[in-house]
């Protein structure tokens, strides 16, 4: 069995992050989401991965994970020229996957729960391609599948205008070689992408073994801001460790999962879990709250934080209350009393609440 990460696409829902960065790197709990899917493939017992990189961000992708020795895993990086739909960009690996049956694993999407089962469950029923579903409120954003009261796919399709149930198609597939002759009997969407959903339809049609699972676990989908923090906030509570190795001093106060980095000093503050807070990174007369991620290199002082993600090299000084935010790389917010009014630098698309 091999693994294929998509990583490609252009991650216009995420801008502003995504104008200077890939998606599936955007950090949870400070580490991309990427390595989350690569953890779960390896723990399923997968070495051998490719995966799918763009021209505008492979770069990046490749300089994050690297070789994939830190996994004990094979790494092949396969470039898809354009994002022409998940469907093309197996069509693009055909040369790495050739005969092999293999996980297609959405390189923004976070699951819950290991993989293994459906891995085992595949290969001893068989199948051609096993799915997970998920019952969710905005069907029309996904894949979604009609199922029979037995369990059986009647049919699939791609963000409908009227969806035939609220069960999204979640980016976590296995497929048998069957796939690539599915997909070359598809042609392109409405929205101009090869489609997945439309090839694991046509294996239907195929009279191919298709098997469906609910989800027992959460499942989001990281492409957006609210998913993300929601991703961030699940994470820390279910995985988040007490780990400090970094300095905290005698005025401060650390309560419940906090993680504080080797290089970082909290000085003056109350940090409550769970939290994680990167390496070089400074909190002075702070206060960070629950479900909040502060980066490598981040300044917070005189500030409150809670329930947010502040990336590397960002800077918080003399914030009252930050709440629910999603701060980028490299971001100064501060406010300075002698001005009443606001003095802002925001990027294409930013999102300021005042
Ligand atoms: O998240 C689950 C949903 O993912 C499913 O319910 C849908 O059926 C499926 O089509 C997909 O929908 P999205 O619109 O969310 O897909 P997105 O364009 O965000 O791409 C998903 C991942 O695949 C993302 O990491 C980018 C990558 N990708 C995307 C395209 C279109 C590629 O590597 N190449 C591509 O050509």
């Amino acid at each position: 069995m091999k693994a294929l990460i998509l990583s490609g696409g252009k991650g216009t829902r995420l801008r502003p992050l995504t104008y200077s960065g890939a998606k599936q790197l955007v950090p949870v709990a400070n580490r991309p989401i990427l390595f989350y899917c690569i953890d779960n493939i390896v723990q399923a017992g997968i070495r051998d991965i490719g995966i799918i990189i763009s021209p505008e961000t492979g770069e990046e992708i490749r300089e994050a994970v690297g070789d994939g020795k830190r996994w004990n895993a094979k790494i092949t990086y396969i470039r898809q020229d354009a994002p022409a739909g998940l469907a093309h960009a197996v069509k693009t690996a055909a040369p790495f996957l050739r005969k092999s049956p293999f996980v297609m694993y959405l390189g923004d999407n976070l699951i819950g729960r290991d993989i293994r089962k459906f891995v085992e469950d595949f290969s001893k029923k068989k199948s051609d391609a096993l799915i997970l579903l998920k019952e969710v409120d905005n069907p029309k954003q996904f894949g979604v599948a009609e199922v029979s009261g037995r369990g059986n796919i009647i049919r699939l399709v791609e963000k409908p205008d009227d969806p035939p149930s609220n069960l999204a198609l979640v980016g976590v597939y296995i497929f048998s070689p069957k796939i690539h002759s599915a997909i070359d009997r598809i042609s392109p969407s409405k929205r101009g992408e090869l489609e997945i959903t439309d090839a694991i339809q046509e294996l239907v049609f195929m009279g191919k073994r298709v098997r469906s699972f609910v989800l027992d676990s959460w499942w989001l989908d990281t492409g957006k801001k609210d998913d993300l923090l929601t991703a961030n906030a699940i994470v820390l509570d279910e995985w988040g460790k007490k780990d400090i190795t970094g300095t905290v001093d005698k005025s401060s106060r650390v309560l419940g999962r906090v993680t504080v980095a080797k290089t970082s000093l909290v000085k003056g503050s109350t940090v409550r879990g769970p939290v994680v807070i990167g390496e070089h990174t400074i909190i002075e007369n702070s206060f960070i709250g629950p479900h909040t991620s502060i980066g490598d290199n981040v300044r917070v002082i005189n500030s409150s934080i809670e329930h947010s993600v502040v990336m590397n090299g960002s800077e918080v000084l003399n914030i009252d209350r930050l709440e629910e935010s999603l701060i980028g790389r490299r971001v100064r917010i501060v406010k300075n009393s002698r001005h009443g009014a606001l003095r802002l630098m925001l990027g294409d698309d930013s999102v300021m609440e005042v």
